[in-house]
């Protein structure tokens, strides 16, 4: 894949679940540096080497190498208990150590209070089908200004000035996080500062997003949505460098969609074809267990996820779920009588959108030498006028085609 300047921005162009992480451990190794920027352990970002499933939550899926530096961004909100958890996996499977680590000291800290509370709301009418990580409640302390943050963790003075600000633990978790802060201690640093100097040095940087750009909280469908910004420029803001440090960036998608949680689907498939492709696709989510449904391709909100992330780049994953299928499209929403194929933003306009379809020849094997699925490629390029610059056909490191 051909690569301008020296960082590269990766994140899901649909409703997460897109095989960001395929993409972040193919594009790794013509990178130094991986940084996640937002979200948290409600991330479930599964790679497959030599036939073998790992599946990332909070650490980067550059951990799979034991030569890159994994950066937590400020924009996270961290698990300890998860990030540790982690860490040893990395230290087993790729030989990592801490020197492969990174964690911003001003990145908000996740409490199991706030994992209890998430978990509260999820069983009232104000449940949107969160994966009950902590995070909703995490994003809360934060902006309420009562947050405590990686640096808070280093030594009990800190941690016990930090709780002045409103928020109270009890003294098991007091212990607890002052011994994560123990731990996480040769790793908490200035991330901003760090990667400013590694970008200077000539280094190069990738941005691993979790979540999909649907979910965003500014510009999904609110209120089903999760709590961080899930967009490219997130990547700027998520890890503390300027957003002018970006340059390529590069939306993932399935050539179908999948949905977690409540909130509207207008592209959700009949009930025989959303059970064929689950158990094709292994449709269930990576952190929660819970069937993803499963729709159509909606150009629709393609094209507004091109725009609110300014992709360069589109990459288009698991293609060979949808071989040997018919191919539906969906180009515009009929709402209340009308063809629009602008993404509606009021989420009441999108929840009674009906989809209007193309359909496109289906394809024998997700390869470009395949004219069915060229013209599908081609189809895509059109309609949302961004070029694809990879395509993933099948679930291993080296499934990969690059046009
Ligand atoms: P939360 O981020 O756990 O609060 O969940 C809020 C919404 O975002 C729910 O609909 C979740 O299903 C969805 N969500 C959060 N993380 C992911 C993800 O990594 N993939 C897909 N959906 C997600
Ligand atoms: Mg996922």
């Amino acid at each position: 894949m051909k690569l301008n300047g020296q960082t590269t921005v990766v994140v899901g162009a649909q409703l997460g679940d897109e095989g960001k992480a395929k993409v972040v451990d193919y594009l790794a190794q013509f990178h130094d540096i991986v940084v996640r920027f937002n979200g948290g352990d409600n991330a479930g970002h599964t790679v497959v080497v030599n036939g073998e499933k790992h599946v990332f939550h909070l650490i980067p899926a550059g951990a799979l190498y034991p030569d890159k530096i994994n950066c937590i961004g400020a924009g996270v909100v961290f698990n300890p208990e998860m990030f540790l958890k982690e860490f040893e996996y990395s230290k087993k499977v790729a030989g990592t150590t801490s020197d492969n680590f990174k964690i911003a000291s001003n990145a908000h800290v996740i409490l199991p209070s706030y994992i209890a509370m998430d978990g509260a709301n999820e069983s009232t009418s104000n449940g949107v089908g969160s994966t009950k990580r902590g995070i909703g409640p995490a994003y809360e302390a934060k902006v309420g200004r009562r947050g405590l943050r990686v640096g808070d963790l280093l030594s009990a003075s800190k941690l016990a000035k930090a709780l002045t600000r409103g928020t109270s633990v009890d003294a098991q978790t007091f212990e607890a996080y002052l011994d994560y802060g123990q731990k996480l201690a040769p790793m908490v640093c200035d991330v901003g500062l760090y990667l400013e100097k590694m970008i200077k040095a000539g280094k190069k940087v990738l941005f691993e997003g979790a979540q999909g750009a649907l979910l965003d909280i500014d510009h999904g469908a609110y209120p089903y949505v999760t709590s961080s910004n899930c967009v490219t420029a997130a990547a700027a803001i998520g890890s503390g460098i300027g957003p002018n440090r970006l340059n390529n960036l590069v939306g993932v998608i399935k050539s179908y969609v999948t949905k977690v949680g409540k909130g509207p689907f207008p592209t959700a498939m009949a009930p025989e074809d959303d059970e064929v492709i689950r158990e094709k696709g292994s449709e269930w989510g990576a952190t929660t267990g819970r069937p993803r449904k499963c729709g159509w391709l909606d150009i629709v909100a393609l094209k507004y996820a091109c725009q609110i992330n300014g992709l360069n780049g589109l990459w288009i994953n698991k293609s060979d779920i949808l071989a040997g299928n018919d191919v539906w499209i969906c180009t515009a929403y009929s709402i209340n009588g009308k063809i629009v194929d602008e993404y509606p933003v009021g989420t009441e306009e999108l929840e009674s959108a009906t989809a209007v379809y193309e359909k496109l020849a289906g394809w024998s094997v997700a390869d470009l030498t395949d004219p069915n699925f060229k013209a599908f490629v081609q189809f895509i390029e059109n309609q949302v006028g961004c070029p694809v610059v990879g395509i993933g056909t099948g679930p291993g490191r080296d499934d990969i085609c690059i046009p």
